[in-house]
């Protein structure tokens, strides 16, 4: 019998992006052997050093083949050497927004064994899952600057919110919800941001009438308060694409760091045909300052090639990967990115059906 192939194009890119990617790679090729699938690999060198070399940040060809692929899994980009925003913009934001991946989905989720800097904080008080909306709002670019350099200089940055947009985000959401405890919490700042606001607010009620999810509310900036003293007020967070990536910084340090935060950016579909593939990365970045030193956890990388693995379909090898990561994070201190990705690509090719 054939076995099951999926195609992944795979992006290492900047920094520790290459080594943390090549234990993630190892991991699911464990996971895949056990559950008895395969995974094509095929390598794009994105990033800092072809973009130095040639001048090309995502090539209109590459982008191309990547939307043939079933996955993308990618390390990070940015290098202290390329000006801000040129590898971010251009290649992450990029694939964001050309492959529609319009749900940015990050846990938020303290592991067993992995201290937090919360006290009296344990695994049953933080596991959140944010839904990060993901091709909209400040990040679209929507802005200009005029009279640059002189006194009277004036920079805009225009927030995009289409009601389209929003919906598909909170229904993704919602229905994560119903998978959960049935509960969502709109994160916005409805009191100063009136107009964007009111157009979550509205959709969120609604989406929540339609389909029987609880709904509350919070400000985004009691959020941040709430995450602190009491996180396990939430559960499903649904929010806008800005105060998403601030949440789920401060998400991944009650979690105990950025080493263990995953991320999936989604394109969840909608319909018959085509379906852009989804990419996920780990949150970490490309911390350039320990790259090369073996210091960097693999972990976050691995959890993330697990929200691929199920989102590809391969529940079963997802769940164990997590599991064999949560078998290896209590005593993974102190060890390399290569040791550490070695124990959970052992740890899972034990694992058996749950
Ligand atoms: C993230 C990152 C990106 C973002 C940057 C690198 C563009 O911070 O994935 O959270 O702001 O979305
Ligand atoms: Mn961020």
């Amino acid at each position: 019998m054939a076995r099951r192939t999926h195609t992944v194009a795979c992006l290492p890119g900047d920094g520790i992006g290459p080594e943390v990617v090549a234990e993630a790679r190892k991991a699911v090729d464990a996971a895949a052997a056990r559950f008895g699938f395969r995974l094509d690999w095929v390598d794009y060198d994105l990033g800092a050093d072809r973009y130095l070399r040639t001048g090309e940040v995502l090539p209109e060809t590459v982008l191309k083949e990547l939307c043939e692929v079933g996955a993308v899994l990618l390390g990070a980009v940015g290098r202290p050497d390329v000006a801000p925003g040129v590898l971010e913009r251009g290649l992450l934001l990029r694939l964001r927004f050309e492959l529609d991946l319009y749900v940015n989905l990050r846990p938020v989720r303290l592991y067993p064994g992995v201290p937090s800097p919360l006290a009296g904080k344990g695994p049953e008080d933080v596991d959140m899952l944010v839904v990060r909306e993901n091709t909209e709002g400040l990040y679209v670019g929507a802005g200009g600057t005029a009279h640059r350099g002189s006194p009277a200089e004036v920079a805009t940055e225009t927030a995009l919110n289409s009601r389209a947009g929003v919906e598909r985000c909170v229904r993704y959401a919602a229905a994560r919800a119903l998978d959960r405890d049935g509960r969502m919490t709109l994160v916005h700042k409805t009191n100063v941001l009136t107009h964007s606001g009111d157009l979550w607010m509205r959709t969120a009620r609604e989406v929540a009438d339609q389909t029987g999810v609880r709904l509350d509310y919070c400000h985004v900036d009691a959020a941040c308060l709430h995450m602190v003293n009491d996180p396990g007020r939430f559960d499903v967070i649904v929010t806008d694409n800005l105060f998403g990536d601030i949440l789920t910084d401060l998400g991944a340090a009650i979690a105990g760091g950025l080493g263990t935060a995953a991320s999936a950016n989604l394109n969840p579909g909608s319909g018959p045909g085509w379906v852009a593939p989804s990419l996920f990365e780990p949150v970490h970045g490309s911390a350039p300052d320990i790259a090369g030193t073996g210091r960097a956890s693999p972990i976050a990388a691995v959890l993330s090639a697990g929200l691929m693995l199920d989102h590809l379909g391969e529940r079963e090898a997802a769940a164990a990967l997590e599991r064999a990561v949560i078998a290896v994070l209590p005593g993974a201190a102190g060890y390399s990115t290569k040791e550490i990705g070695d124990q959970i690509a052992v740890a899972v090719s034990r694992e058996v059906s749950a």
